[in-house]
């Protein structure tokens, strides 16, 4: 008896949000963080891809969450790219070692690698995200613990890697060894409608793209700015952590991070932001 009650509640809820909603255009303005790094927020989609244009989640925020990211000292997020950097000088576990022992000088070694994750990883026989490939290094090669999921140094240091590629634009290789079946899955998973609510990825950020759900402007949904610094959340918040939170708003089960599922989700939805910058820390609601 509650239960339904509060069925029907939560699908009115989301009717209402949705047809009452006014749809506003995506800002038509140029990024430049610090007037020096020209951020691509608009770029033609890859073949294959069903939008024309790519548009990042940038160009839907208010002029004032905008402006925080336009300028990086401003930008909270920077705070923890700061913790990244010192994490990635620490010495840790029994080999005595830092990420910089091996990789130096970051701004060198991880430029434009954080716009190629997630990648086929051979030994696992898996694609694997930054987090995952910081596990990697951690356990083989640190002798030190594996990070838990959005614990420890994971989100500041995932940030702190991504922050080298900005600017540089998305791009994946799916010729490596069977990312295109994990593509396959990932785009499988966006399409099928789930929860009590029956809705996809595609529901809201495809074909209600534009609209207002209660006081959020909805984008494409595009994965480019992860880590992102939430303003609701006033913290960095990953990428598996925001899929979770929308599969979570359909009122569905959602997959544990770094499953299988939000692997192949992850590269799917990554590949959706092929050509636009790197933004990481972007600035969300
Ligand atoms: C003992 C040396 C060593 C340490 C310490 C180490 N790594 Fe690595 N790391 C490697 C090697 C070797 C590779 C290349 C492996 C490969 O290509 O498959 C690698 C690969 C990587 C990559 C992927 C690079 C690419 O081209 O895709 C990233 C990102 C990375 N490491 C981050 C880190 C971070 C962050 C730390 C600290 C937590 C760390 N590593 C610590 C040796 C190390
Ligand atoms: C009920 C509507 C709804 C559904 C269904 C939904 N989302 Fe979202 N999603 C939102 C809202 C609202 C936001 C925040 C505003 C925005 O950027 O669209 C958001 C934001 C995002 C962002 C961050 C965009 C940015 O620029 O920071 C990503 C990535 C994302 N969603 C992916 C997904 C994926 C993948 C699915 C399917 C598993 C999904 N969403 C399903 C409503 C939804």
């Amino acid at each position: 008896m509650r239960k339904s009650v509060l069925l029907t509640g939560l699908g009115t809820l989301l009717a209402t949000c949705l047809s009452t909603a006014a749809v506003a255009e995506p800002v038509d303005e140029d990024l430049v963080i610090d007037g020096e790094i020209a951020i691509i927020t608009k770029t033609a989609a890859p073949e294959g891809h069903p939008f024309d244009e790519l548009l990042s989640g940038w160009l839907y925020r208010t002029p004032e969450t905008r402006a925080l990211e336009a300028d990086s000292f401003q930008n909270p997020g920077m705070l923890a790219v700061e913790l990244g950097e010192e994490i990635w000088n620490t010495v840790e576990g029994s080999e005595g070692k830092s990420c910089a022992t091996c990789h130096g000088d970051a701004s060198e070694s991880m430029k434009g690698i954080g716009a190629r994750f997630p990648k086929w990883d051979a030994d696992s026989g898996r694609p694997i995200n930054v987090e995952l490939q910081i596990n990697e290094c951690r356990t083989e090669r640190m002798g030190a613990e594996p990070y838990k999921f959005d614990k420890g140094g994971q989100k500041p240091l995932t940030a702190f890697i991504k922050h080298q590629s900005l600017g540089l634009p998305v791009s994946l290789d799916l010729s490596e060894g069977d990312m295109q079946s994990w593509w396959e899955r990932g785009e499988e998973m966006y399409y099928r409608r789930t929860g009590q609510l029956n809705l996809s990825c595609a529901s809201c950020h495809e074909l209600n793209n534009g609209l207002y759900i209660r006081a959020d402007h909805l984008s494409q949904g595009q994965a480019n700015g992860f880590p992102t610094y939430r303003l609701k959340q006033a913290a960095l918040v990953s990428l598996h952590n925001r899929f979770r939170g929308c599969i979570r708003d359909t009122r569905a089960e959602y997959p544990a991070a770094f499953s299988d599922d939000l692997m192949a989700l992850e590269v799917y939805v990554t590949w959706r932001a092929t050509g636009l910058s790197v933004e990481t820390p972007a600035v969300r609601q």
